[in-house]
């Protein structure tokens, strides 16, 4: 199915027309870390450079409200996360970024979406499935603890994407389910009332290659309390990468760069030649971790250094970031104002 040409009952959008729309949500649930920038806004700022993608990005509020109950914590998040990405490579006139709770028609169109839903597409979604084995787990109520917004995030996340009419979106891996329920809903929406009315997304699932290790070797993740926080001075940078785990080899000893964590945070930061450089040296023994953790250190630190004083500046003057965010915001609307029209109307509203 080509996405370009013109459907019953569908409005083609001259300004994004022979372009693809690409759409990808953050949840502001903590402090980016390097993980997040190489598996997710990396990519994401890769794809921008592309003049013939339109880029949605949102800060996904309302999805955190679900475990976010602080109003001021969470505020504060979402205006952190959002100078981060525009600080990231997403500063760009074809990059809209947005606040999803800014896009009213997003909320309505889960609304209408709720009505397509199967209660059973929702119950087989892996947060719920996982909440219920826990309390099964634990001898609890099946439901313990666990709200609607938990319940429906697939649906929400659906209207997301939906609403922004979007061909693509780029995802890790945990998210694929989330895509499939989007792309079923679409599907059931056309035989429910008519094709041509909302666009059937396509996963950009990430690759494997990009899983950064953490400080313990493990995947860095918040939920394992091992990472290196993007937005960080570069001393708290220095003293986090001084933390990682290494084993005892002695710096004459020769060593495996395969199964070194401070190789593939190198791998992702550091040109080729001085990747290649420092496994040389790992393979022949004479290189202590002391040393590379230094290099590593410097590396990243001239890497981020831009990105990171281009986010101070946009936090500490708010009405920079709230042009930047009611400009994205503006676009967003009106693209979603769009498709909520020809859906309400498909379904005699
Ligand atoms: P966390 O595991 O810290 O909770 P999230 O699950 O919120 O991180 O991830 C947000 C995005 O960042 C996702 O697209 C995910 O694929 C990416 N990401 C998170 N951790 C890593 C990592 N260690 N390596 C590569 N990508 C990652
Ligand atoms: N659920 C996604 C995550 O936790 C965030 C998200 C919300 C999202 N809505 C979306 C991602 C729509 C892509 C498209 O990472």
């Amino acid at each position: 199915m080509t996405h370009t040409t013109a459907q019953p009952g569908r409005l083609t959008d001259a300004a994004t027309a022979g372009l693809t729309v690409t759409l990808t949500g953050v949840q502001p649930t903590g402090e980016l870390h390097l993980g997040n920038y190489v598996g997710a806004i990396r990519p994401l700022a890769d794809l921008a450079a592309d003049p013939a993608r339109d880029i949605y990005v949102f800060v996904a509020d309302l999805h955190a409200l679900n475990s976010c109950p602080d109003p001021g914590a969470l505020r504060e998040r979402s205006r952190r996360l959002a100078a981060a990405l525009l600080a990231c490579g997403l500063d760009r006139p074809n990059v809209h970024v947005y606040r999803q709770s800014r896009v009213p028609a997003v909320a309505r169109m889960a609304a209408l979406l709720s009505n397509v839903a199967a209660k059973g597409l929702l119950n087989r979604a892996h947060a719920y499935k996982a909440s219920i084995a826990a309390n099964v787990a634990a001898g609890r109520d099946l439901d313990h603890g666990v709200n609607m917004g938990l319940y429906s995030y697939p649906l929400l996340m659906a209207a997301d994407i939906l609403a922004l009419d979007a061909d693509e979106v780029p995802v890790g891996a945990d998210q694929a389910q989330h895509l499939e329920i989007a792309v079923d809903l679409a599907q059931q929406f056309s035989r429910s009332y008519r094709p041509g009315v909302l666009r059937e997304p396509r996963a950009l699932i990430a690759q494997r290659t990009a899983t950064l290790p953490g400080l313990d070797g493990r995947k860095m993740s918040k939920s394992y309390d091992n990472t290196i926080t993007l937005m960080a001075e570069g001393n708290v940078m220095s003293n986090q990468i001084r933390r990682i785990v290494t084993d005892s080899s002695s710096p004459e000893q020769p060593k495996d760069p395969d199964t070194s964590t401070l190789i593939a945070l190198l791998r992702a930061f550091a040109d080729p030649r001085t990747v290649a450089a420092v496994e040389e040296r790992y393979r022949a023994g004479g290189i202590g971790y002391g040393e590379v953790k230094s290099l590593l250190a410097k590396v990243i630190d001239t890497h981020v250094a831009p990105m990171r004083s281009r986010y101070h500046r946009l936090l500490t003057d708010p009405a920079e970031l709230d042009a930047r965010l009611a400009k994205g915001e503006q676009h967003a609307r009106q693209r979603a104002d769009r498709t909520l029209a020809r859906t309400m109307a498909a379904m005699g509203l």
